[in-house]
């Protein structure tokens, strides 16, 4: 069986592109799980399921039609045929996201997806519950932390950078509501493995923490 590489932790600690790189650099396939969460929201918007029927969302995460197109440094995301991959990252789509996560009939529904992802030569999986349920036997486990307010900070600089507008107030008040949500939920609650070494990123610049992690 394939290797893996789990990465958990709380949004805007680094790990979407902390995975990126170091997949890269070891030629590996990456799993970014948050999108599935993601497109699942997006497929209920889409389809006018209800965030609160359970059995229609896990039917949909179940039969997601879903491409990822790996281009140069951007991985282009399309829904049923459709490229949604800058409307599932507005900060509405992740809220979204986190609501359908909390469901258990969907993380059932995603969980053999993901785990198709595990192929050779290895695979770098970036979520909340990597270590502790998609992935259990992974040799090398990593939870990735930052304050909330680093975390916020990053978030903003991203958003500018986008063109996007944000507030800094309200996006620390956004991602400790999320924190909230992701830490309290009964199924698969963000919290690092047993056996994760944890990392605190605060400090950190990314290429110390992907050199970090390769040592
Ligand atoms: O990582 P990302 O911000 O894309 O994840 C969006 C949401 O999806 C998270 O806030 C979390 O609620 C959910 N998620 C999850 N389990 C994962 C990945 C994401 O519950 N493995």
């Amino acid at each position: 069986q394939a290797a893996v590489l789990t990465l958990d932790g709380p949004g805007g600690a680094g790990k979407g592109t902390i995975s990126r790189l170091i997949a890269e650099r070891l030629g590996w396939h990456l799993l970014d799980s948050g999108a599935l969460y993601r497109l699942t929201a997006q497929a209920a918007v889409k389809h006018g399921v209800s965030f609160d029927d359970e059995p229609a969302l896990a039917r949909l995460a179940e039969t997601l039609d879903v491409t990822f197109l790996a281009e140069d440094s951007v991985t282009r995301v399309m829904l049923e045929g459709e490229d949604v991959s800058t409307a599932i990252r507005t900060e509405a789509a992740g809220e979204r996201a986190s609501q359908v996560a909390v469901l258990p009939a969907v993380r059932q529904a995603l969980l053999a997806r993901q785990r198709d992802f595990r192929q050779m030569p290895g695979l770098v999986a970036d979520g909340r519950d990597m270590g502790t349920v998609v992935f259990p036997d992974a040799p090398l486990k990593i939870f990735l932390t930052a304050s909330a307010e680093e975390r916020a900070r990053r978030r903003f600089l991203q958003l500018q950078e986008a063109g996007e507008n944000a507030s800094l107030p309200s996006l620390l008040k956004e991602i400790q509501a999320r924190d909230a949500r992701d830490m309290q939920r009964a199924v698969a609650p963000l919290k690092p493995a047993h056996d994760a070494i944890e990392l605190d990123t605060t400090e950190l610049a990314i290429p110390d923490v992907v050199d970090h992690i390769q040592r």
